[in-house]
């Protein structure tokens, strides 16, 4: 009998198939037993009859614990009101392993044990729904970059240098040499377009945040797209794109997941290109007018992000930040040199600044300065100073936190449970 995946059934309607997956939860009325199986590709439910099935079989489906490995099988019916419109007439069961009694019922429990057991958490429908939708953005974000001609190369993770301040910095020992985890590949990519043109890396990213919030990870995943000859407004006509076609995609290949988290699609639908764009000063006075005390040059936290995007619908570009408050490597403004040629991307309905990008310097003796104005030790950015010593040109890039993102795709309190095995302040187990 054919094995079939519980995404593929509709193909198989009056078919006998076999199920290879685990035991989600089970119910019994009299005579018949409801098994919920669910094989990685979904969930179905198995209706077994008593009075249609050898006694041994029907004693199977009785006995059978919660998260225990089976093959079921059973003919394929259409039934409207199942989740995934299908639902199986049970003909036989195997059971691979029976499981110990499984540490995660289906009632409420708390947060810090589910975190505790993450390893099996996932294995939940919300979980597995929110990490499929993770899936589909990383590989929407992979697939329009190929497609608009950008190279992927890979950064290292180990670093002889800071890219994102040195505050956050994750330090080791490099055979008796300082070494960091890298919090951003920027630098790299920077090299690797003035050899590419269009390139972007994707990978973990570290930061020894002592911040404490629904939004920060300690180890997260940002892809990260650099252009050579590309300035600011090429930068963000890229990233309302490249958002636009995440959004649509996960709205056409991950509806169910979706809706079974119960986002609001037409919040998505409304995420086209054009994205509105404010300056930073402009956004300060949004601030003030909104009732906010905020003095110019400071950073915005989360509270004043969400304030800012409140009248739109579609994320945000704030551009033109402080020089103070951004990275060593933004190019200033011309004419305005306190402030720098950047854009934070703010997600709507309050879920703050999903992307971080810039044009970044090209003039050798202006880097120079900023290296020394950020107090970097040169010899560890001479080759980052080549780049704008041989053929050097404007170029701009992005970086966007796959997690933030996944978090306001799927309309999910918090970023922790937006990738598999969440590293937060204070947790590095399981
Ligand atoms: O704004 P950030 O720090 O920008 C950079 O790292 C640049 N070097 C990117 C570039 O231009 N190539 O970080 C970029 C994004 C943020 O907008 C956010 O989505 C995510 O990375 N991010 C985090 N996500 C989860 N936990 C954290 N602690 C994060 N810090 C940043
Ligand atoms: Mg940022």
């Amino acid at each position: 009998m054919q094995v079939t995946r519980i995404a593929d059934l509709s193909r198989h309607e009056g078919d006998e198939i076999r199920i290879q997956g685990w035991l989600y939860n089970k119910r019994s009325s009299g005579s018949i037993s409801f098994l919920i199986i669910r094989d990685g590709s979904g969930f179905v439910q198995a209706v077994a009859a008593k009075s249609e099935l050898d006694p041994t079989v029907y004693e199977l489906c009785t006995t059978v614990t919660q998260e225990s490995s089976v093959t079921v099988s059973g003919i394929v019916r259409r039934d409207a009101r199942a989740s995934g419109g299908y639902e199986l007439t049970l003909t036989g069961i195997e059971i691979v392993h029976l499981a110990e009694e499984y540490p995660i019922s289906l009632k409420e429990h708390g947060a810090d044990f589910l975190l505790d057991h993450r390893h099996l958490w996932i294995r939940g429908p919300r979980q597995h729904a929110a990490l499929m939708v993770r899936d589909e953005v990383i590989s929407a974000a992979e697939g329009w970059l190929r497609d608009n001609g950008f190279v992927k190369v890979d950064a290292p993770i180990l670093t002889p240098a800071a890219c994102e301040g040195t505050s956050t910095l994750f330090e080791t020992d490099y055979f008796g040499e300082k070494a960091f985890l890298s919090q951003s590949g920027q630098l790299y990519a920077e090299a690797a377009a003035m050899a590419f043109g269009k390139v972007y890396v994707y990978g973990p990213t570290f930061r020894a945040e002592k911040s404490k919030t629904r939004r920060h990870l300690i180890e997260f995943w940002m892809i990260e797209p650099e252009m050579a000859y590309a300035d600011q407004d090429d930068n963000m006509v890229v990233q309302e794109q490249f958002v636009s076609h995440i959004v649509q995609t996960c709205l056409a290949n991950r509806r169910a997941e979706l809706t079974l988290l119960g986002r609001d699609l037409s919040r998505l639908e409304a995420i086209k290109p054009p994205f509105p764009r404010v300056t930073y000063d402009e956004a300060v006075e949004i601030l003030h007018a909104a009732g906010h005390e905020f003095t110019w040059g400071d950073d915005f936290g989360a509270p004043h992000e969400v304030a800012i995007s409140a009248g739109s619908d579609k994320p945000v570009f704030v551009k033109n930040y402080p020089t103070q408050v951004k990275a060593f490597y933004m190019q200033p403004v011309p004419g305005r040199p306190e402030v720098v040629k950047c854009a934070d991307l703010l997600a709507p309905e309050g879920y703050g600044e999903i992307i971080g990008g810039s044009e970044r310097i090209h003039d050798l003796a202006l880097m120079e300065q900023r290296l020394k104005e950020h107090k970097l030790p040169p010899e560890a950015y001479e080759w980052y100073l080549d780049l704008r010593r041989y053929g050097a040109v404007p170029h701009s890039g992005f970086g966007m936190g796959i997690e933030r993102t996944v978090a306001w795709i799927t309309g999910s309190d918090h970023v922790r449970e937006m990738i598999p095995f969440p590293r937060l302040l204070n947790r590095i187990y399981p």
